[in-house]
């Protein structure tokens, strides 16, 4: 099972790949953690790379914040497969995500879009079954969008991709995905905008340990959530996602009353589900 060769090679982002699976798995671990991801801690034992090494202990708020960030994204998917049991869900840049085990109702068809080396990694550690299809192409080509039927209801999942795109990447994203995908919806994570003019530079992001996450030149405030409209006249809405409860003071108490608090309910991290109009 050892894919150390293939693990290490990677760099840039698709290495954090391997930095968001090490913190879901170390948050996985605990009795009492938000997100059950049994896979996740077996795929961290089972890849022979050195994480502790490589990207330092876990942080625990951290691994909570990245696996409450999973749980959002698997929450806005099982509620799409209420309504389309038997609907395509596309994950962007899924690197080593095990959502579709934590979410599949038995009928979902999945499309996970990746590049190639880190796709690789995946298929290799990963059982993918008869409705798992896999394209190892880069998200900003839309060649992927050919691959998917818009008549079953369609929904797209961007979670730690788009900070890692041009601004002007992630506007073409959301516009070809409101024109391909009438009906559909589109779910992404942001960070916000830093403050200061050094900080806005482009520099690689120091989060635990010695690891500096790559440079993220997409950010976006919640206060920027109207302008997405402007990205395709099909925007038909734009909904805040909100974290599921968390634990302690920061992410159990502070978190989900953000929106009250000054500075804070502007300035935080954030997911958004855009829902595009039928025709
Ligand atoms: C932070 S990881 C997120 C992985 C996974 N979604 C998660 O939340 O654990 C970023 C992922 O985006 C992929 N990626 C980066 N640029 C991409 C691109 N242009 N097209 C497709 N995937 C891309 C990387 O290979 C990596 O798997």
């Amino acid at each position: 099972m050892a894919q150390d060769s293939r693990a290490s090679a990677l760099k840039g982002v698709p290495e954090t790949m391997l930095w968001t699976l090490y913190h879901r798995a170390a948050e996985a671990r605990r009795p009492d953690t938000v997100l059950a991801d049994p896979l996740a801690v077996e795929l961290v034992e089972a890849v022979d790379f050195p994480f502790v090494e490589r990207f330092g202990p876990a942080h625990p708020l951290v691994a909570q914040a990245i696996a409450l960030r999973a749980g959002c994204f698997d929450a806005v998917v099982r509620e799409f497969l209420a309504v389309y049991p038997a609907g395509t869900v596309v994950s962007l840049g899924e690197g080593l995500e095990t959502g579709f085990w934590r979410v599949d109702n038995g009928t979902v068809d999945w499309l996970t879009v990746d590049l190639p080396e880190p796709l690789a990694l995946r298929h290799a550690l990963l059982p993918h079954g008869p409705r798992q299809r896999t394209l190892a192409r880069d998200a900003r080509d839309p060649a992927w969008i050919d691959r998917v039927d818009p008549a079953r209801g369609v929904l797209v999942l961007a979670q730690g991709l788009f900070m890692y795109l041009r601004p002007t990447e992630v506007r073409d994203l959301i516009a070809g995905c409101a024109e391909a995908f009438p009906g559909g919806g589109l779910v992404f994570d942001a960070i916000p905008r830093l403050r200061s003019r050094r900080a806005r530079r482009d520099r690689p992001r120091r989060v635990s340990g010695a690891y500096r996450l790559p440079p993220m030149p997409w950010r976006m405030n919640v206060a920027d959530r109207p302008g997405l409209a402007t990205a395709h006249p099909a925007v038909a809405e734009i909904k805040d996602v909100p974290l599921p409860p968390g634990r302690g003071p920061v992410l159990g108490l502070l978190t989900p009353r953000a929106d009250r608090l000054p500075v804070v309910r502007n300035r935080r991290p954030s997911v958004t589900l855009l829902r595009f109009a039928s025709r």
